[in-house]
């Protein structure tokens, strides 16, 4: 069980009656009129993560780690979480909040977990990791949609490798580790690659609140962090077609 106090069981979460009526209500609270259009031009957005999850992860429950404004998952069984209730610009749509490394629940809860763009935002990717195996059945699988660092404005600093998260890892940095702030803000805010909203945020403000990406990967070297975690490849896609900037793994807790 997690450090965390707070416990939460799967019997008291509200899901979605309707997942697609859930989508469209928080895309159009999000994009105002222009729901219409996305929805019209980018309709494989949900049909991709579901279809895959729905191959993968047929039956039983699931958990989104920092879904912020949105998410892919089928909230008819999927436990939308997050850390922040805002991030960014945006404000969450997340139902239970708590940080993806001290998650409430209790061992083997979840049939899968998954989540997009969120672990790069987390200090210590293996102490997260191990917490989300935690929480998997055994049998259950995890997906990982993640910023591909030649397709993102990551584009010029180097890819993290796996040493350097184990060191992390036995170092036990805490979620607002501050040992990356200067190479993502040289290589990254000062080369105007994110949206001004950044550059007027403080340091400390910056770090407490995730906002930066601590490290920088490929789908190579999330392969061979699940293989170091014990954990089967079940599937890799190097570019995710509705979200190009996008790579996604696959892993599954072997027994
Ligand atoms: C770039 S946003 C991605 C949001 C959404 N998944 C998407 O793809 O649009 C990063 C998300 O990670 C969440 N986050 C950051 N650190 C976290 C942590 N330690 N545990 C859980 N969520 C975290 C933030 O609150 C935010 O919602
Ligand atoms: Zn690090």
């Amino acid at each position: 069980m997690s450090s965390n106090d707070k416990h939460l069981e799967l019997s008291d979460y509200k899901f979605e009656n309707n997942d697609f009526l859930h989508y469209f209500k928080n895309l159009y609270k999000d994009r105002g009129l222009k729901a219409f259009y996305q929805f019209l031009n980018r309709p494989h957005r949900r049909s991709y993560s579901r279809s895959l999850i729905k191959k993968y992860a047929g039956e039983g429950y699931g958990l989104e780690i920092g879904c912020g404004a949105r998410t892919i998952a089928p909230t008819e069984r999927t436990v939308l979480s997050d850390a922040f209730s805002e991030h960014g610009v945006h404000g969450s749509i997340a139902k239970v909040f708590f940080k993806g490394d001290e998650i409430p629940y209790p061992d083997g809860t979840f049939d899968f977990l998954l989540n997009e763009h969120v672990l790069e935002h987390i200090a210590n990717p293996i102490k997260a990791l191990k917490e989300w195996l935690r929480v998997l059945k055994v049998g259950g699988h995890i997906f990982l949609f993640l910023p591909h660092k030649e397709r993102t404005n990551d584009s010029l600093r180097k890819v993290t490798s796996l040493d350097h998260l184990i060191e992390d890892y036995q170092n036990d940095v805490p979620y607002n580790d501050p040992t990356h702030f200067d190479d993502w803000f040289q290589n990254v805010v000062e080369k105007g690659l994110m949206p001004e909203h950044y550059k007027h945020m403080e340091r400390e403000e910056l770090l407490n609140s995730a906002s930066i990406h601590h490290h920088v990967w490929t789908e190579k070297e999330i392969v061979e962090l699940f293989e170091y975690l014990d954990l089967e490849i079940v599937f890799v896609d190097g570019k995710v077609h509705y979200r190009r900037d996008t790579f996604l793994v696959v892993g599954k807790k072997k027994s």
